[in-house]
C-alpha cells in the first residue's frame, strides 16, 4: 500500500488548508491507516543553526521530531506539502522543518551520496492564498523544488486555492485542480 506523508503548515484544523487536503485525500481513495500528518505547529521543530555538523555526519545535530520526519519522508511514496500562503512564503513552522532538509544538500554535496535518500518518491503542493495572486505560491514551489532536487522526490504539480478572503468563490477553480492533480499522482 502506498505510504502518504502530509507536511502540514497551518495552525487552523477546519480552515482551508484543511479542506483541501481532505478533499484531495478522498480524491485519492486513500485509506485512513496510509496517511501520516506531520502537523508542523504542533512539532515546532527548531531552526537549522547551520552548524555544518550534517557536512560531516549524515545526521542532523538536533535530535527533536525532525529525526522521526527523516525517518518518514525515507519511508512514503507520496509527499504531500499543504499550506496557506503567509508572506509569499510557508508559515514559519513548516519554513522551519524545510531550512532542515539542509541535511541532505550537504548528504549529497559533502559527503557525496547519490542519491541521499535512497527511494524516490512523488510530491504535491497544495495551497491557498488570502489574495487572487499566486506569487507567493510560485515562490514556494521553486522552494520545494530546489530542496526536493536533493531528495530524489519530484514535484508533479501544485494545486492552489486562491481568493480565501471573499470566502468560497475561488473553491470550485481549486477543486478542479485538486481533480486534475490526482490523477497526475502515479497509480
Ligand atoms: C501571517 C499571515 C500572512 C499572510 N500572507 C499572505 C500573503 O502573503 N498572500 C496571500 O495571498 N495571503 C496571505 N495570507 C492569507 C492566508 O494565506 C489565507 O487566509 C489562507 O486561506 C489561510 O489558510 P488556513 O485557513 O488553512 O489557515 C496571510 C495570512 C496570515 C495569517
Amino acid at each position: 500500500m502506498k505510504k502518504i506523508l502530509v507536511l502540514l503548515g497551518t495552525p487552523h484544523k477546519n480552515g482551508n488548508t484543511v479542506k483541501m487536503l481532505d478533499t484531495f485525500l478522498k480524491l485519492l481513495s486513500a485509506e485512513p491507516e496510509q496517511v501520516t500528518v506531520f502537523d508542523t505547529y504542533k512539532e515546532n521543530l527548531h531552526p537549522c543553526m547551520a552548524c555544518s555538523h550534517c557536512a560531516h555526519h549524515e545526521e542532523c545535530a538536533i535530535h527533536d521530531s525532525s529525526d522521526r520526519l527523516d525517518q518518514l519522508i525515507r519511508e512514503c511514496d507520496l509527499l504531500v506539502v499543504a499550506s496557506p500562503v503567509y508572506n509569499l512564503s510557508f508559515p514559519s513552522p513548516l519554513k522551519a522543518a524545510i531550512d532542515r532538509f539542509q541535511r541532505y544538500f550537504e548528504a549529497r554535496f559533502s559527503l557525496g551520496l547519490r542519491p541521499p535518500i535512497a527511494k524516490p518518491r512523488e510530491a504535491v503542493l497544495l495551497a491557498c492564498a488570502g489574495s487572487p495572486s499566486a506569487d507567493g505560491i510560485e515562490i514556494m514551489e521553486k522552494q520545494l523544488r530546489l530542496c526536493f532536487s536533493v531528495m530524489n522526490t519530484q514535484l508533479v504539480g501544485t494545486a492552489a486555492w486562491l481568493s480565501t478572503d471573499k470566502g468560497d468563490d475561488g473553491w470550485e477553480k481549486a477543486k478542479s485542480a485538486l481533480e486534475r492533480l490526482s490523477l497526475a499522482i502515479s497509480a
